[in-house]
């Protein structure tokens, strides 16, 4: 099977408004990790397309779109928008087959990303500088601009989320983008640069270069022509980017996953909590950055959420992408490798419960069973590493303050959750929680487009999501002008 999204070729890339070889002519095979078998060749990019694609970007900053207004981006983007939801069938099957992911957790995406669409399409003329009171004679106010030309590298577990919050927000404010996908999934990248042209984005606004990271990524991350760089993915590859980008002096927005835990208290509503602590875990397979991979439990309420998660935990089964199940295999064989070498680790903890694999899963797919373990010991590899994929621990505490320090025990900090009935102890935890986004009796709020996400220590820094990244993707300006 050849896939062509929207009739595209996908060997190619998208630059200026047109669909190129990639200039290598090299390519690489794209996977689908529920058989492995080749879903079809994508370009390799190297150093010379980063090249065009930014002199396009640049091209297109200097043009029609640096001069647009808030409003006609905000047109543009909403009508995106509107073509992503009407070709969101083909959308979600492109990224089932390509990710791996459910077909209904890949349709959640598309319409995650035309709500971004919709979302920054509609704020891109919202933005707005100050006045500053300041010495007799002078007017001083500030303008918000776009830092230029941006680049976008984006890992393979939500293309089309990361696109929408990344992309979206970028282009509301005015700069001019270049897109590098992952090399694992890129199929709902080059649909939506399609869908973009098609809705009249001007060009050279996006462009997209599929390939290898330590090519076409680093080509982009040490691009002196690049005034800012978004990157979600992993800590070794945050590090590069940040470092490669230094020698620019270019600002960096990092995204690099965590630890997330969710704390259950002794006045916890278990049955309220119970379908969040599961799916928290496994969704994409657990291939997400803000997966809830640790459960903190009181321990006076150890023994019930573990039994009552464990029962959730056997009824799961993984199979094909479309087939539609609890779970889809991972990415790939080498996320598989890194997952099972995980499981491996935990031959000293207690397994609760395994979840299946259905009997007609291929065998060339790269699937794992959901493991949950128990955990007495905070400083165990399963308690401390982001594993990516569908293992959860869970961890007793004695107290509030105990609770606390182990939440805030890992090099992460990207969401934590807090399941209790008492309200002075929902903003206490609130404060110490060392996190992004602290949710409370509830995870992930349905996705929450509008609510700023980012993290602290080695989950990374800046702010995506929300009205907030409009000012991550903006740079501000202050003007005094003396008139006496
Ligand atoms: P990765 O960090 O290598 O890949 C993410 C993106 O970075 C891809 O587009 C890749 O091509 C690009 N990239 C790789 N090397 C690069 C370089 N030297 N310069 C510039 N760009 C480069 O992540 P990978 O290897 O696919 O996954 C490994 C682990 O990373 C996962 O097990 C998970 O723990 C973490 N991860 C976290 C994500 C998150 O959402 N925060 C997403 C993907 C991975
Ligand atoms: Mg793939």
């Amino acid at each position: 099977m050849t896939i062509r999204p929207l009739g595209l070729d996908p060997s190619h890339c998208l630059i200026d408004a047109e669909w190129r070889a990639p200039l290598s002519g090299t390519s690489l095979p794209l996977i689908n990790p529920s058989d492995g078998s080749t879903l079809c060749d994508i370009a390799s990019g190297a150093a010379d397309d980063i090249d065009a694609a930014v002199d396009a970007a640049r091209g297109a900053y200097n043009g029609i779109w640096g001069r647009s207004t808030a409003l006609e981006r905000g047109r543009v983007l909403a009508r995106i928008g509107q073509l992503v939801l009407d070709h969101k069938d083909e959308l979600a099957r492109l990224e089932a087959l390509d990710v791996g992911k459910p077909y209904k957790q890949a349709m959640a995406d598309v319409v995650a990303l035309a709500r971004y669409m919709e979302f920054y399409g509609g704020a891109a003329d919202k933005l707005h500088g100050e006045t500053i009171p300041y010495l007799d004679g002078y007017t001083v106010y500030t303008l918000r601009e776009p830092h230029g030309v941006t680049g976008h590298i984006i890992p393979w577990n939500y293309p089309m989320q990361i696109i929408g919050r990344s992309v979206g927000a970028a282009l509301a404010v005015g700069n001019a983008c270049v897109l590098k996908p992952a090399e694992e999934a890129c199929l709902t990248a080059l649909a939506f640069a399609e869908l973009a042209r098609r809705a009249g984005l001007p060009d050279g606004a996006l462009n997209v270069v599929p390939g290898r990271g330590a090519q076409a990524g680093a080509a982009l991350s040490a691009h002196g022509g690049v005034d800012h760089l978004s990157f979600t993915g992993s800590v070794g590859v945050g590090k590069l980017i940040q470092s490669s980008a230094a020698a620019h002096i270019t600002p960096v927005t990092l995204e690099l996953g965590g630890k997330s835990p969710q704390l259950v208290f002794e006045d916890a509503d278990l049955a309220a909590a119970l379908p969040f602590l599961v799916n928290a875990g496994i969704q994409n397979a657990g291939q997400t950055c803000s997966a809830s991979s640790r459960i903190l439990v009181h321990e006076s309420r150890f023994e019930e959420v573990t039994s009552a998660m464990a029962a959730r935990f056997e009824a799961l089964v993984a199979g094909l992408a479309l087939d539609d199940l609890d779970l889809g295999p991972l990415v790939s064989q080498r996320q598989k490798d890194i997952v099972e070498g995980f499981i491996a680790q935990g031959a000293d903890l207690e397994l609760a419960a395994t979840g299946q694999i259905a009997q007609n899963a291929p065998s060339g797919g790269a699937y794992v069973a959901p493991h949950l373990f128990t955990c007495h010991d905070p400083q165990h590899s399963l308690a401390q590493d982001e594993i990516f994929g569908p293992v959860q621990v869970i961890i007793p505490f004695r107290d509030e303050d105990h609770a606390v320090e182990i939440a805030n025990g890992t090099k992460y900090g990207l969401v934590a959750s807090c399941w209790t009935r008492d309200g002075a102890r929902q903003m206490r935890m609130a404060r110490k929680l060392r996190a992004g986004q602290v949710f409370l009796n509830n995870y992930g709020a349905g996705g929450g487009v509008e609510l700023p996400f980012g993290g602290a220590g080695m989950s990374g820094h800046g702010r995506e999501k929300g009205f907030e990244a409009l000012y991550g993707f903006s740079t501000l300006k202050t003007v005094a002008a003396y008139h006496g």
